[in-house]
């Protein structure tokens, strides 16, 4: 089932020319990127998209948003503001390491960081944070590290996400290696990202529809039913980097590491194509 499903999708994408656009300035890309969507889902407004698939299926928004008032991350998110409160053994906290002491932020990350040329991820923050205080740093991908991450992004919640590119040698170069990945085909079953959220979002893939990548990443960390283990109450949370791994592997292409450069480059950029959406995290997701 999954195979044919698949490959009919791909047959559909065999006469798609090669998507990569030259040489523009991100913001042209993020011009181009937004008109693709509203001209292919008319009437939907920008901010919508920070729903997700949601934006563009309303029969399944209403379930979602059933879900959302009593939110299955709720008890995981408390856990997440605890740990962000409370204080390492040398009395400083997460806060300290933090513009703002880490309240409201959300909206910049990640952020190009002139002196050691290379893009910080909240997440990868939070863990520099815990070993520059002597403490030990969270397992990436999901549980705690998503928890507090979650709290973190939920404070910034209202604000439109502002990511910054520089017109830097190396801040372009991130980019470019982010938008790359988003448009390269790759695994066995060679998809891009783009040739699902982008050429068939909107579409079904075996039961699910494809969502937009436009305000992909405005809720982040989501809380997976997926993921969810009952009695555990850090279970369905996870970060970016583990929902760009699910994907990598639906194609059966090798999932990279987490925090890793690649996968970096492409929050980089992605998050870049969300820009002038609201925060809106954390949200549940099937
Ligand atoms: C074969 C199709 C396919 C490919 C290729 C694919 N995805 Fe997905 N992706 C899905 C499906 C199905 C879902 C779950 C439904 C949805 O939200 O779109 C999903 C969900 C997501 C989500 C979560 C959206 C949300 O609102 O929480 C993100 C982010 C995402 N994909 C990013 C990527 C990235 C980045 C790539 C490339 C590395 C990629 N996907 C490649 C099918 C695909």
């Amino acid at each position: 089932m999954r195979k044919i499903a698949l490959a009919t999708l791909a047959l559909s994408l065999i006469a798609g020319l090669p998507q990569i656009a030259q040489a523009k300035t991100p913001a042209e890309d993020l011009k181009d990127f937004r008109a693709y969507y509203m001209k292919r889902f008319p009437g939907i407004p920008l901010n919508n998209y920070q729903d997700g698939v949601y934006a563009i299926n309303s029969d399944a928004k209403e379930a979602w948003e059933n879900i959302e008032e009593f939110p299955p991350w709720e008890e995981g998110f408390e856990m997440g503001k605890r740990f962000f409160d409370t204080k390492f053994k040398n009395g400083k906290s997460l806060a300290s390491c933090f513009k703002n002491g880490g309240m409201g932020i959300r909206q910049d990350y990640p952020m190009f960081d002139n002196k050691s040329g290379t893009v910080k991820t909240l997440e990868g923050e939070i863990n520099a944070c815990l070993k520059k205080n002597g403490e030990k740093p969270l397992k990436l991908k999901k549980g705690m590290l998503a928890a507090v991450s979650a709290y973190m992004a939920s404070t910034s919640n209202g604000k439109k996400l502002n990511i910054k590119v520089p017109n830097d040698k190396k801040a372009l170069a991130i980019y470019a290696r982010g938008k790359q990945h988003f448009y390269a085909k790759r695994g066995q079953l060679n998809f891009s990202c783009a040739n699902c959220h982008k050429d068939n979002a909107g579409n079904m893939v075996r039961a699910e529809t494809l969502s937009p990548a436009l305000g992909h990443l405005t809720h982040f960390p989501v809380w997976r039913l997926k993921w969810e283990k009952p009695g555990k109450p850090l279970s369905g949370f996870g970060t970016t980097h583990r929902r760009f791994a699910g994907c990598n592997q639906n194609i059966r292409a090798k999932p990279m590491k987490a925090q890793g450069e690649e996968y970096k480059a492409l929050e980089y950029f992605l998050t870049y194509m969300s820009n002038g959406i609201k925060v809106n995290a954390p949200a549940s997701r099937k």
